[in-house]
């Protein structure tokens, strides 16, 4: 059969056919091993620019079928995922003009507008469920902190896939009534997220059921560099540094796979640089970089980053504590001199508020900790003169009720019309300001 898209193995260089074989070979490469591989398409480039220059409505990431691993349309299963929205927060411009004295764009890519699950893991599901169905797969299972279950349960759902979801303890109780309101099933595990991995590795090997291989699955990665295509296709340019919260970092992987496949292009000359934001009380990777710093990058540093047991995060779509994908993102993050940041949890609240009182928009807690990311790195000179911002929201607050709440500021409970005090919207600005830039 001709071949639309094959397989490389990051590792060896091995070639695999398809996503049939892949899967029959235990989604391992035979050669080596390693499971981390990279998609090839047999389509001219110069198509993919044609798609960037479309005049059309896009109406999904199937606009660059060719670009994308699977082989017939048919098999597309979609959901009004869309597209991510992209547009320039001016008053983000601004502060960072007035407070930094650095003058630079910024633009901010949001999931949360299109009509499946509202967050960035739809786009991951809609290609997972197409792949699935064309492999003629009806069992698969995932282990998620949240947003993916709620996707892959979504989409595999219309897919009349069985879905096995593994999940921590804590999990958000919406994510899970949502994964088993679509009559998938919700396992609930007892334990943190490194253990749901563990529960789900076990069940799906004795039962050999097909199991999504995480941060690096193809069917994540190819789903995800579209960003770097909407961008080009939306605004034209690209970002000189890219924020994004970071949990197992699927995102940067993705990303930098889009400029590896664009580069013969010779459309972009410059790739961003990475600032990952990690949530202050699960920051592994930030640890783990932050002390390869101090020690001048040793030998080996990609390896050396600490576990931790049952992370207390509140944010717990970023709830990776031990972080199998570090010496991968670490690797991206030196090439591009970027940073791995935290963000001190304690002000995502503050950062949710005044992002809401601005521009309307109710931003989730992994959304908020990237926003913040943003604010600390303008305090820290970590961006520049003359840049080009792209902060990746992946969320809105639609699942984290539990953090739409924390959100109350501006109430007066009364038993009479005398007790209510008068308030002035600038005032509260001002003090949303003072919170944020202190
Ligand atoms: C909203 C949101 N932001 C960020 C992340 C982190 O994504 P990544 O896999 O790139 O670390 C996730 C999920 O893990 C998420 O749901
Ligand atoms: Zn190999």
């Amino acid at each position: 059969m001709s071949q639309k898209y094959f397989f490389v193995c990051r590792n060896c260089g091995h070639r695999i056919e398809s996503f049939d074989e892949w899967f029959r070979l235990g989604q391992k490469c035979p050669e080596c091993g390693k499971n981390f591989i990279d998609t090839k398409y047999t389509t001219d480039l110069d198509k993919l620019k044609k798609l960037f220059q479309t005049k059309e409505d896009v109406k999904s990431l199937w606009h660059y079928f060719d670009f994308l691993p699977l082989n017939h349309k048919e098999n597309i299963v979609s959901a009004g995922e869309g597209v991510p929205q992209i547009d320039r927060w001016q008053f983000l411009e601004e502060v960072a003009s007035k407070e930094f004295n650095t003058k630079c764009k910024v633009y901010v890519m949001r999931h949360n507008t299109g009509n499946a699950t509202r967050t960035f893991k739809d786009i991951a599901g809609t290609l997972a469920a197409s792949v699935l169905k064309e492999c003629g797969i009806n069992e698969y299972a995932v282990a998620s902190t949240g947003n993916t279950a709620n996707a892959f349960s979504h989409y595999l759902a219309m897919a009349g896939i069985s879905l096995y979801v593994f999940m921590p303890e804590d999990a958000v109780k919406e994510n899970i009534a949502s994964v088993s309101s679509y009559g998938q099933k919700a396992v609930i595990c007892k334990g943190d997220y490194a253990f749901a991995k563990k529960i789900a590795g076990e069940f799906t090997a004795k039962n050999n059921i097909l199991m999504t291989i995480g941060n690096t699955d193809p069917l994540r990665v190819e789903a995800k560099k579209t960003w770097v295509y909407e961008w080009l296709r939306q605004v034209g340019e690209t970002p000189t540094v890219y924020f994004q919260a970071l949990s197992g970092g699927t995102g940067p992987i993705a990303v930098e796979k889009a400029y590896d496949e664009i580069e013969p292009l010779g459309i972009v000359k410059q790739r961003p640089r990475y600032i990952s934001v990690q949530p202050s009380l699960c920051d592994p990777m930030t640890q783990a970089w932050e002390k390869a710093k101090a020690n001048n990058f040793p030998e080996g540093w990609q390896n050396d980053f600490p576990k931790i047991q049952n992370p207390k995060t509140k944010v717990q779509t970023l709830a990776t504590g031990v972080p199998g994908t570090y010496p991968i993102i670490a690797d991206i993050t030196k090439n591009s001199n970027g940073e791995i940041i935290s963000f001190d949890e304690s002000r995502l609240v503050d950062i949710a508020r005044l992002v809401t009182f601005k521009t309307g928009e109710k931003i989730g807690p992994a959304s908020a900790v990237a926003m913040g990311g943003f604010f600390d790195a303008l305090k820290k000179h970590l961006v520049k003169d003359g840049e080009i911002v792209m902060i990746n929201m992946g969320e809105g607050v639609d699942r984290a009720s539990f953090f739409l709440q924390e959100y109350v500021y501006n109430e007066d409970r009364v038993s009479s019309a005398d007790e209510i005090k008068p308030f002035s919207r600038k005032e509260l600005e001002f003090r949303l300001w003072r919170n944020i830039l202190k």
